[in-house]
């Protein structure tokens, strides 16, 4: 039979895209992680910043595939997976950044200025 490379398994163009990106990642530096994405409402009390080089230890080993694309988008940028946006109601389901800030994994919802900080 013949094999069929893992990244065409994996989900087409997303799971190409993803797997140069991660190859580049890892023969790179921290720098050519995507810039950081700030997450802004109008009803936050203040933008919130993603940044992968906190997210991504990429000399270990940058693990993409735990949030991508299970809990957000690559492609455009922004967007999650289920296609809600970003609130606390989903987030307190472990969806979304609660995936892991539950207070245990990560800094809990409760630790406003971790995430919302000042424009
Ligand atoms: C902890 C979760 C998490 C991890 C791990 C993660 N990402 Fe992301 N990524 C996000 C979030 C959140 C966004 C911004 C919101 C969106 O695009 O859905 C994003 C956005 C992106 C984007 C679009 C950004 C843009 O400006 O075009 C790309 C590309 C991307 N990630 C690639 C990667 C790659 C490659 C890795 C592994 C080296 C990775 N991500 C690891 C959460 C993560
Ligand atoms: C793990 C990161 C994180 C923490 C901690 C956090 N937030 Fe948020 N919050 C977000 C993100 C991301 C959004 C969506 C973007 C936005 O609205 O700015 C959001 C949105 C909001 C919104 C808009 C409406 C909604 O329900 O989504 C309010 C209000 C809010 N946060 C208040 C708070 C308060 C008050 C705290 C502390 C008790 C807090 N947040 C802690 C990440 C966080
Ligand atoms: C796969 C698990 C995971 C997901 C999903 C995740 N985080 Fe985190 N995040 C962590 C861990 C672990 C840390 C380091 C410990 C800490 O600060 O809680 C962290 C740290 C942070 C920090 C502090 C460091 C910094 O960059 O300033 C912020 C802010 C943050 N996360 C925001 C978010 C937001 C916003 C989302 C959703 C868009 C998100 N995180 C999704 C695991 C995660």
């Amino acid at each position: 039979m013949r094999r069929i490379p893992r990244f065409v398994r994996f989900g087409g163009l997303l799971g190409l895209a993803l797997w140069g990106a991660a190859a580049l990642g890892m023969a790179q530096s921290l720098s050519r992680l995507p810039k950081d994405f700030v997450f802004r409402s109008a009803d936050g009390p203040g933008p919130v910043t993603f940044s992968h080089e906190t997210h991504v230890a990429v000399q270990e080993r940058p693990d993409c595939v735990t949030c991508h694309p299970k809990l957000f988008k690559t492609l455009a940028p922004g967007a999650t997976t289920d296609g809600r946006p970003v609130t606390h109601a989903e987030m307190e389901q472990k969806r979304q950044c609660g995936a892991c800030h539950d207070g245990k994994q990560a800094v809990g919802l409760d630790d406003c200025t971790h995430c919302h900080r000042s424009p």
